[in-house]
């Protein structure tokens, strides 16, 4: 089993990366070999400051430390240091057709109305991904449910690559998405968006910077409706603020939603909300306090960096020069 996986360094890390993803991972260090990285050539699709990039490079390892990846069992990375990336992806990019990509709808989400203006770098990024992914033959990818279209895009090239080259060069991944809200944990104040970095109000997610007051506020003003909660999952359909929040609490603690039901049917938000807040401040505060810690040593973080794109420059060679080799370059 190996374990392939990355974000994009912006900004903050929130509760949905870190349901969706990075706590997943954080449980799949004990039983996989497992790469993680940050996605900093992903980053540039979109104008972004470059003395902000650099920080968010280190700020985005240090939040992944403190959110318990281990770089002594994993190994940890920007993909910018490590040029195997980027040279699969053109690689890549001449087996994925126009068509597959067209499909994206991340895509269609991130250009808006005005594709004409979009970046090519965000048209062609999936084929990174696949390349990020492909790379290090990953059998699975765990992510959040927004980026499995982007793994069974690389599953499709890595098919596709196999097939036109009479190789077994690639694995084609599996993306792993975690089950119940962390799949996709929703804006706090519009059940029908996905929580997310680029919401222009804060008050829509949780960060792992918040502190605990913010933390209790955030939840307190949260989007619910005035019914009682039911005694089962069912009758929550139709009420996507509630089962957003009911969602989190499960996803926290582990268990399904009508265990977490069974102790609030016939309570109000007024009951639940608080119990929540708490749930999320026991969870997050540890790792904030580890974060502050963490990011002042900017020298161990680079450390730590530079030993991961050591291993995965060493690992992804063999595969990239095979690559190479299977279309006819010289390698
Ligand atoms: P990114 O940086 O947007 O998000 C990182 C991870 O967090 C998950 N996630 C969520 N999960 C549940 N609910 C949410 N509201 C939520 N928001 C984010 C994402 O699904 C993701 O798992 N393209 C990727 C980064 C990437 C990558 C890769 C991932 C680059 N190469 C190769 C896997 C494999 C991205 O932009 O994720």
């Amino acid at each position: 089993m190996r374990v392939v996986s990355g974000i994009q360094p912006t900004g903050n890390l929130h509760l949905g990366n870190l349901l969706g993803a990075i706590l997943r991972w954080v449980r799949m260090q004990d039983e996989a070999d497992c790469l993680f990285f940050l996605a900093d050539l992903h980053a540039i699709t979109v104008p972004i400051d470059p003395s902000e990039l650099r920080a968010n490079v280190r700020e985005m390892a240090a939040a992944l430390i403190a959110s318990g990846i281990d770089p002594n069992k994993s190994t940890l990375f920007a993909h910018s240091d490590v040029p195997a990336h980027p040279e699969l992806a053109w690689i890549l990019g001449c087996t994925a057709k126009m068509g597959w990509l067209n499909r994206m709808t991340q895509f269609k989400a991130k250009s808006g109305k005005n594709k004409e203006n979009a970046s090519v770098g965000l048209f062609t990024y999936p084929v990174l991904q696949a390349a990020d992914v492909l790379l290090y033959n990953a059998t699975h990818v765990p992510v959040g449910d927004d980026q499995k279209q982007h793994i069974e895009l690389a599953r499709d090239i890595a098919e596709a690559f196999n097939h036109h080259s009479g190789t077994e060069l690639f694995t084609a991944p599996l993306p792993y998405i975690g089950g119940g809200a962390a799949a996709r944990v929703m804006s706090l104040r519009n059940g029908a968006e996905k929580m997310s970095k680029s919401a222009t109000s804060d008050m829509t997610r949780i960060n792992l910077t918040d502190d605990d007051d913010l933390i209790l506020q955030k939840i307190r003003k949260a989007k619910t409706d005035p019914e009682a909660l039911p005694d089962n999952e069912a009758d929550l359909e139709g009420r996507a603020e509630a089962k957003n929040l009911v969602g989190i609490m499960a996803a926290i603690q582990d268990r399904s939603v009508d265990a977490v039901l069974a102790d609030y049917a016939g309570k109000g938000f007024g009951d639940f909300k608080p119990a929540l807040a708490d749930a999320l401040i026991s969870m997050l505060s540890p790792l904030r306090g580890r974060l502050m810690e963490l990011r002042e040593d900017k020298a161990e973080l680079d450390r730590i960096l530079d030993e991961g794109a050591a291993k995965a420059r060493t690992l992804a060679q063999p595969t990239l020069a095979a690559a190479y080799r299977a279309v006819g370059l010289r390698r």
